[in-house]
C-alpha cells in the first residue's frame, strides 16, 4: 500500500470543477449558507466555458416574439426526440429567471437601443414550434459570453464566502460501504500534498471530454475527469455516442468561430462559391441545427465541392457583413481567424471544418441534477451524494443534439438546480460522513502506481493513438466496420494503459503524471463513446449511422446506459422520460405539439 499522508477537509459540499455549472452550484449552494467547497484544477476564469463565444438561450422577447414552450419545442426536435422531457421543460421555462439573475449578478450583457439584453439568432431557434421565422433569442456578450459569465459568477461566489481550492486535481471519488458518495481525493498540484475532502454532497461540474478527439474545438483540460471517475467507481455514463461537431472550427487550429457569425448573416460557400445550405435546409439554410449543418458540409467535401487545394473544407463567409457589426459583435472571433487563419474577415473568407465541440452525454442524472444508477427495477433509482452538472452531466436535455447556446444556459438552470435541491437534501446540521480510508486507500494506490509506471508506452503516445482513432472511426458520418474497427482498436489501446510510462516521479508540478491521470479519465468516456455508437443501429441527431439512415424510435428512443471496466464495455438501455412536468391545462406544452415526427428543417 503507498504511503501518503493527508489533509482532511469537511464541508456540506464539494463541487469539482469552477466552469459556469460548477460556479452557478458554488454560488447558489454558498447563498444558502451551506459550508460549500470548490476543488478545480485550473484557474476558475481560466475553466473551457471562459471560452463559449455565442451566447446564452432564453425566451426574454428583447427582439421579437418569444415564449418558452417554442424554445421547449425547438430543444425537444433539436435533441431528435432522445431528450428527457421533464428536463428540456424545466430548462426553456427557468431560462429567463436564470438570464435575469445573471443580469442583476453583474454579467455585462450587450445591449439593444431601449438598453434590453441584446439577443441574436442561433441555429434550430425558431419561432411558433417550428413553423415560424428564426427567433433571436441568444442573449450575447459580444463574443464573448461565456467569458463575462465566468468572471461574474467567480466574483459573486468569493462574495459569499465559498472557499476555491485552485489547482487541485480530483483523483477519486471516495465511495461508503453502502454506495453513497462521501468526497473525493485530491492532489494539490503546486506544492504535490494529497487532500481528503469529506462532504455530505460532491458535485461533479468537470466539463466535457473534447480531447478523446484529434481536432476539437475543446481546452486541453477537457479530459472528462468526472466521467472518469465514476466509471471508476463503477456507475454508468449515458448517452455517450452523441458527440457534437461545430460546423466552423477553423480548418488546421479547430479554434471555434461562433455560431453567432452566421447568426449575425454570415453563410457558407462551397468551391463553387454556392450557398449549398440552401438545398440541405430549404427554410432555416445556414441557421439549421448543427449535427444537420456539419453533415451537410462533409457531404460537400466528400462530393469534390470542399474549397482549398486539397478541397477539404469549406468557407465562411462574413465580408458582406458591416466592418461596425463585426467589430461590436464579433471582435473576438475576427481576432481569432486573423491569429490562427491569417484571415482578415472584413476582407476574406474563413476556412472552416466540423470539429469535435460538445458531449452530450455524460453522468446521468435527474433535472435537479442528482446521479442516476438505473436498476432493472428503477431506472432512475438516484445515488446518494452525488451530483453532475454543466456537460460533465447528462440530463438529458439535449438528447442526441444540442442547440447552440443552449450550452450556457444548460449550465447556469442545471447549476442553480443542483443547489435548490442540495438545499433541501442536505442538513446543514449533520455531521459531514467520516472519511472512507478503505477508498482513499485505494485511490492513492492508483495514483502511487501511475507515478512510477515504468511501461514501455509514454502517455502522450498513446493519448495520440486513441485521438487518432476516435477521430477516423467514430466521426461525424460512422458505418457498422468503422464502428467495430474502432471498438477493437479502443478496446486494445485501452489495454495498453497497464504499460504506460511515466518518466517524471516527482509531486511537484508533475504535468506527466497529472496528463497520464487526465488520460486514464479519457478512456473510459472514449471506450463509452465508440461501444454506444457501435450497438446503436439507427441515426439519430450527432449519430449518423450510414447503414441505417433512419431514426428508429420504436426499437431505439431509449437512452444508452454504459458501464466501463478496464477496456470493457457493457451497455443496458433506460427509457425517454416522455412525460413533461406540467400538462396542458398547468400552462404546459401541448403532448402532440411534441410528438415525434420527421426533423426537417
Ligand atoms: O458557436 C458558439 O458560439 C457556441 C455556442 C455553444 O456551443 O452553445
Amino acid at each position: 500500500m503507498a504511503a501518503y499522508e493527508y489533509e482532511t477537509h469537511d464541508y456540506d459540499v464539494v463541487v469539482v470543477g469552477a466552469g459556469g455549472a460548477g460556479l452557478r452550484a458554488t454560488l447558489g449552494m454558498a447563498e444558502q449558507g451551506l459550508r460549500t467547497a470548490c476543488v478545480t484544477k485550473v484557474f476558475p476564469t481560466r475553466s473551457h466555458t471562459v471560452a463559449a463565444q455565442g451566447g446564452i438561450a432564453a425566451s426574454l422577447s428583447n427582439m421579437g416574439p418569444d415564449h418558452w414552450q417554442w424554445h421547449m419545442y425547438d430543444t425537444v426536435k433539436g435533441s431528435d426526440w432522445l431528450g428527457d422531457t421533464d428536463a428540456m421543460e424545466y430548462l426553456a421555462r427557468e431560462a429567463p429567471k436564470a438570464v435575469y439573475e445573471l443580469e442583476h449578478y453583474g454579467v455585462p450583457f450587450s445591449r439593444t437601443e431601449e438598453g434590453k439584453i441584446y439577443q441574436r439568432p442561433f441555429g434550430g431557434h425558431t419561432t411558433e414550434f417550428g413553423e415560424g421565422p428564426p427567433v433571436q433569442r441568444t442573449c450575447a456578450a459580444a463574443d464573448r459570453t461565456g467569458h463575462a459569465i465566468l468572471h461574474t459568477l467567480y466574483g459573486q461566489s468569493l462574495k459569499q464566502k465559498a472557499e476555491f481550492y485552485i489547482e487541485y486535481f480530483a483523483i477519486d471519488l471516495i465511495m461508503s460501504d453502502d454506495g453513497a458518495c462521501t468526497g473525493v481525493v485530491c492532489w494539490k498540484l503546486d506544492d504535490g500534498t494529497i487532500h481528503v475532502f469529506n462532504a455530505k454532497m460532491v458535485v461533479l461540474a468537470t466539463g466535457g471530454y473534447g480531447r478523446a478527439y484529434f481536432s476539437a474545438t475543446s481546452a486541453h483540460t477537457c479530459t472528462g475527469d468526472g466521467g472518469g471517475m465514476v466509471a471508476r467507481a463503477g456507475l454508468p455514463l449515458q448517452d455517450m455516442e452523441f458527440v457534437q461537431f461545430h460546423p466552423t472550427g477553423i480548418y488546421g487550429s479547430g479554434c471555434l468561430i461562433t455560431e453567432g457569425a452566421r447568426g449575425e448573416g454570415g453563410y457558407l460557400t462551397n468551391s463553387e462559391g454556392e450557398r449549398f445550405m440552401e438545398r440541405y435546409a430549404p427554410n432555416y439554410k445556414d441557421l439549421a441545427p448543427r449535427d444537420y449543418v456539419s453533415r451537410s458540409m462533409t457531404m460537400e467535401i466528400r462530393e469534390g465541392r470542399g474549397v482549398g487545394t486539397h478541397g477539404d473544407h469549406i468557407h465562411l463567409n462574413l465580408s458582406h457583413l458591416p466592418k461596425e457589426a463585426l467589430q461590436l459583435r464579433l471582435p473576438g472571433i475576427s481576432e481569432s481567424a486573423r491569429i490562427f487563419a491569417g484571415v482578415d474577415v472584413t476582407k476574406e473568407p474563413i476556412p472552416v471544418l466540423p470539429t469535435v465541440h460538445y458531449n452530450m452525454g455524460g453522468i446521468p442524472t435527474n433535472y435537479w441534477g442528482e446521479v442516476l444508477n438505473p436498476t432493472a427495477k428503477d431506472p432512475n433509482n438516484i445515488l446518494p451524494g452525488l451530483m453532475a452538472v454543466g456537460e460533465a452531466g447528462c440530463a438529458s436535455v439535449h438528447g442526441a443534439n444540442r442547440l447552440g447556446s443552449n450550452s450556457l444556459i444548460d449550465l447556469v438552470v442545471f447549476g442553480r438546480a443542483a443547489a435548490i435541491r442540495a438545499g433541501n437534501v442536505v442538513d446543514a446540521e449533520s455531521a459531514v460522513p467520516a472519511t472512507n480510508t478503505a477508498h482513499v486507500d485505494k485511490a492513492l494506490d492508483r495514483f502511487d502506481g501511475l507515478r512510477h509506471a515504468d511501461g514501455a508506452v509514454s502517455t502522450a503516445d498513446l493519448r495520440l493513438e486513441m485521438q487518432k482513432t476516435m477521430q477516423e472511426d467514430a466521426a461525424v458520418f460512422r458505418t457498422s466496420k468503422t464502428l467495430a474497427d474502432g471498438l477493437k482498436k479502443m478496446g486494445e489501446i485501452a489495454g495498453k494503459l497497464d504499460d504506460l510510462q511515466v518518466t517524471d516521479r516527482s509531486l511537484v508540478w508533475n504535468s506527466d503524471l497529472m496528463e497520464t491521470l487526465e488520460l486514464t479519465n479519457l478512456m473510459p468516456n472514449a471506450l463509452a463513446t465508440i461501444a454506444g455508437a457501435e450497438a446503436r443501429q439507427e441515426s439519430r441527431g450527432a449519430h449518423a449511422h450510414e447503414d441505417f439512415p433512419d431514426r428508429d424510435d420504436k426499437t431505439w428512443r431509449v437512452h444508452t446506459i454504459a458501464r466501463v471496466d478496464g477496456n470493457k464495455t457493457s451497455l443496458e438501455y433506460r427509457p425517454v422520460i416522455e412525460a413533461p412536468l406540467s400538462t396542458e391545462k398547468e400552462g404546459g406544452i401541448s403532448l402532440k405539439k411534441i410528438a415525434p415526427k420527421e426533423r426537417t428543417f
